[in-house]
């Protein structure tokens, strides 16, 4: 099979058939998740908590996207790979297209990840410009943790419904290719996904959306403390990681995932 691309994830949005998205930051994960039937990998900052054991995702250098990027291509053939853009590696154009340069030249990887609403969309258009793919993110922004006072729900009374709406349309309409959308209530994430045309992928956002990302650790029950209420435990369901991978992919490819109990 050739490897996954955009135009594929694009024909998947048009014909209903639902996204699996995971993170990965390893050779091991990446191979376990590819034979897993999952299409797209996220080499997300979140490896700063998971792996790293920082406290935020602020930490992540640009230089560990990369080596952690470099691994999971090396373990995978066929799924497409988007790396994120760590904390003020975007901070301006110049540094946006330098950085996001790197994660794709040394990285290898197929699109970039960045977070924040139409203040983002002069330099989303100056990376698609130069053939950069990029992956916005709305709704809550773990970059922005500390300005926003704590990991919340986001988007719940009106005005600030109608403010992502319009925000995932500027990102789109400034060349943004995937939106992914991040602990929003279910009823606007389904709007939000009905108004695009670009893939919506959704974590906390209910079934709606196009497809679904979870943060691998999370959903194999290794991160410690509480577990975020819209992740779920797969592990506890089967008998393996390999098992636990694969129900994953079945219950998000038949909308089984996620549960009323999993949403806001
Ligand atoms: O860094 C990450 O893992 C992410 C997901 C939570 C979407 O951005």
């Amino acid at each position: 099979m050739n490897r996954i691309n955009l135009t594929h994830l694009r024909r998947m949005k048009a014909e209903q058939n639902k996204i699996a998205m995971l993170t990965a930051y390893d050779a091991s994960f990446s191979y376990a998740l590819e034979h897993a039937g999952v299409d797209v990998i996220l080499v997300g900052d979140s490896l700063g908590m998971v792996i790293q054991g920082q406290e935020s995702t602020l930490p992540v250098t640009v230089n560990d996207i990369i080596y952690h990027c470099q691994s999971v291509l090396r373990g995978s053939d066929t799924v497409f790979v988007i790396a994120d853009m760590p904390f003020m590696s975007y901070a301006n154009e110049d540094k946006a297209i330098a950085n996001a340069a790197r994660l794709m030249a040394e990285g290898g990887a197929h699109m970039v990840k960045l977070e924040g609403g139409t203040i983002m969309a002069s330099t989303i258009k100056q990376l698609t410009e130069r053939g950069i793919p990029v992956c916005a993110h709305l709704g809550l922004l773990p970059q922005s943790v500390h300005r926003v006072g704590g990991y919340r729900v986001q988007g719940r009374d009106a005005v600030t419904a109608d403010e992502l709406i319009r925000d995932a349309v500027a990102l789109q309409d400034a060349g943004a290719d995937m939106l992914v959308l991040e602990c929003v209530p279910a009823a606007l994430a389904k709007k939000v996904t009905n108004t695009l045309i670009i893939p919506v992928i959704g974590i906390g956002a209910g079934a709606e959306c196009d497809g679904q990302v979870l943060v691998l650790y999370d959903m194999l029950g290794l991160t410690p403390g509480k577990r975020p209420r819209f992740s779920y435990d797969f592990l506890a369901d089967t008998d393996s990681i390999q098992s636990a991978i694969a129900k994953y992919v079945v219950d998000v490819k038949s909308g089984q995932f996620p549960t009323i109990e999993q949403q806001y």
